[in-house]
């Protein structure tokens, strides 16, 4: 593939490195639909991409109807136990099999609404071919007459899948090396959180939030801006204790800490955790809140009382898909004021999220300008460099296919 725009790899090659000596990559990579076509084949076409919680499909038939990198996908609970991951694209003429078709005159030339739920096989509502729950064709009307038709010789094309401490991770490359080994060093850094065990709590998705994926993993991974932009509201864990953990060659794993003021902390007017806290962590992880990236889908943040996930899905060179919810231990969804306390946790959280979300729109803005800068960064955002960085690699590695 040809780098883009007239982009070059020595170009790239100065976003490589260190906070230090690194500057920021090439504003075009922000905003150009070129760049965006690119990128989705550069690092999406082969990277392994969040698709969901084990949790939230426990019985067989259970499935997510998600998007990711514009192919719509199913999740599913398969008979034998095992979660498999597969197109949605009806191998008849294409008609997204999750989509729904019930909708009204003021909805129905909008992009498509795909269902979640639980089933017994997937039918295709256009002309009811029939598959089961892991993407067999096993049935199809009114075929017999068609020549050498065999419903054997049709699937929906499967992707690769694999678990990683609860997070169900799929991969458009079938031979993609395996990544719960490249996240062995988090592993260790989330192992008292017992990862595996949380249970997502009412996950949202906003189909276009108006800005590219990159600026919203950059504003959720960095703690500069936390003592500045969110001044007052995030004095319990100010950016000044803020550190990241060196890069490990190849993993597409980033994370970093913030110490807080006091254990315990929260992000809500109070400053104070609102639940108990994680079973099994040590008073020093109560003292901090973590931020990982499993590049490039996954985001989560990890405080002494709660956890939460984001999955960010390129929609275009400006837009992307965020999905989000809150996970907790089972213990804490078994608080009798669960219900009540959640409501003050997202009202807190929502403080912070009015400021980011403005700023990312904003930057977004200034990113597209002609005077967009090639900035450079703070050791309180070294982990952009450590991003940037991965990035750099993939697009390298496209550019050399
Ligand atoms: S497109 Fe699915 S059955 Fe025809
Ligand atoms: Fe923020």
């Amino acid at each position: 593939m040809v780098l883009p725009l007239g982009l070059t790899v020595e170009s790239l090659r100065r976003s490589r490195g260190a906070f230090e000596d690194t500057i920021g990559l090439p504003p075009e990579v922000y905003s150009a639909p070129e760049f965006h076509r690119f990128e989705m084949d550069a690092v999406f076409g082969g990277e392994w991409l969040c698709v969901g919680r084990q949790e939230q499909i426990p019985e067989p038939g259970d499935y997510l109807a998600v998007t990711r990198a514009g192919e719509p996908l199913i999740v599913v609970r398969s008979a034998d136990g095992s979660i498999r991951v597969m197109s949605a694209v009806c191998q008849h003429r294409g008609m997204c099999i999750t989509a729904s078709v019930d909708r009204t005159d003021d909805d129905m030339f909008d992009p498509p609404d795909f269902r979640s739920g639980s089933t017994r096989q997937f039918r295709c509502p256009y002309h009811y071919w029939v598959f089961d729950l892991d993407g067999q064709l096993i049935g199809a009307p009114e075929m017999s007459r068609t020549t050498d038709f065999d419903l054997a010789e049709v699937r929906l094309p499967g992707l690769a899948v694999e678990i990683w401490n609860g997070f169900v991770f799929a991969n458009f490359d079938l031979e993609a090396a395996p990544l719960g080994p490249r996240l062995a060093q988090l592993d260790a850094v989330l192992a008292n959180y017992d990862v595996a065990s949380l249970v997502t709590v009412d996950p949202v998705t906003i189909p276009d939030v108006p800005f590219n994926w990159k600026i919203m993993i950059e504003n959720f991974m960095e703690m500069y801006h936390n003592s500045r932009l969110h001044q007052g509201i995030h004095d319990f864990a100010p950016s000044s204790g803020a550190w990241y953990a060196d890069p490990v060659d190849g993993s597409p794993a980033m994370y970093g800490f913030n110490r807080t003021v006091e254990p315990d902390g929260g992000f809500n007017p109070t400053f104070k955790a609102l639940f108990p806290p994680f079973p099994g962590t040590t008073m020093e992880e109560r003292q901090r809140v973590v931020f990982a990236l499993v590049a490039p889908s996954l985001l989560m943040g990890f405080q002494s009382d709660s956890a939460f996930w984001f999955h960010v899905d390129p929609t275009g060179p400006t837009s992307h898909a965020l999905s989000m919810a809150y996970i907790f231990p089972a213990s804490t969804l078994e608080l009798a004021d669960f219900d009540e306390t959640l409501g003050a946790a997202i009202d807190g959280v929502s403080n912070f999220n009015r400021q980011d979300m403005s700023t990312n729109v904003a930057a977004q803005m200034g990113m597209r300008s002609r005077f967009a800068p090639r900035g450079r960064y703070s050791w309180q955002e070294g982990v952009l460099a450590q991003f940037n960085s991965w990035l750099v690699d993939r697009y390298e590695a496209a550019a050399e296919r």
